[in-house]
């Protein structure tokens, strides 16, 4: 059996919920429903960013870290509606989502993808790199689009920076539509992406980034994601707004944490 990392567990709430008293509702029942544990799994919220600072007054026995879902690609200036990573880093937040899916549908190119995660990482904050296919062709071209999305994203980053990133496989297909990718198919990818980060900065490298599956994860499919997927965690959207089953993946991938 090989040592693993501790899972890592974030919930992308996205514009979710409508207001500031359900935000402190569901962190309030997420601790109650891990109340007592004694679990390893890193527990990270990415809520919208009004909701941080009060939120953080309510992350208490659990420990639970806050991560904001976006940043601008510049550092200050005249950007109207921008969050710039400074303003990130003084508020607590430790790591930042770069380059989810329903953003590059919004018109974010892999160039903005790049420049935010440099922003990111040039900051020593973690960034949550989302990569995925929009769907699985017969002739595997999808690997292509991966490689391409993370060789594009990673292009300044050195092997010392490697420790400021995660890799989110996000299958398009799979998000919010309840139709998760198999655990072989997580699988498959996490080793691919493994490879390509082997390729571009050696094993030992590769070795440092943890890969975490995004997609449809919900409590009856992470045990399995985790133990056949092997998968260093779960970026969470729907699930994770329900307190009762996000508290439920963590304490599943809390089994996880020590041995594969
Ligand atoms: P989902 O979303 O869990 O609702 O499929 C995942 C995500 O968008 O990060």
């Amino acid at each position: 059996m090989t040592k693993r990392a501790k899972p890592l567990i974030v919930g992308n709430w996205k514009m979710n919920p409508a207001t500031l008293s359900r935000a402190e509702k569901i962190v309030v029942d997420i601790q109650k429903g891990l109340h007592g544990r004694v679990g390893a799994s890193e527990i990270v919220i990415a809520p919208p960013l009004p909701y941080v600072s009060d939120l953080k007054e309510l992350a208490g026995a659990q420990k639970i870290s806050f991560a904001a879902q976006d940043v601008s690609f510049a550092e200050s200036g005249a950007y109207t509606g921008e969050v710039g990573i400074s303003m990130l880093r003084s508020i607590g937040i430790k790591m930042v989502i770069v380059g989810h899916s329903e953003r590059r549908e919004g018109s974010e190119t892999d160039e903005m993808v790049k420049a935010k995660l440099d922003r990111v990482i040039g900051n020593k904050l973690t960034a949550i790199l989302c990569v995925g296919e929009k769907e699985r062709d017969r002739f595997g071209d999808y690997f292509t689009t991966i490689e391409s999305q993370l060789t594009a994203a990673l292009a300044d980053v050195s092997a010392q920076d490697l420790k400021h990133l995660v890799v989110a496989y996000e299958p398009v297909w799979a998000i919010g539509t309840g139709e998760n990718a198999t655990p072989e198919q997580a699988e498959e990818m996490r080793l691919f992406i493994h490879k390509v980060l082997s390729d571009m900065y050696g094993r030992a490298g590769s070795e440092m980034v943890k890969i975490v599956y995004g997609g449809s994860v919900h409590d009856d499919n992470a045990a399995d994601l985790l133990k056949i997927g092997h998968v260093d965690g779960f970026l969470i959207g729907g699930a994770s707004l329900d307190a009762k089953e996000f508290a439920s993946i963590i304490k599943i991938s809390d089994q996880y944490a020590k041995f594969a």
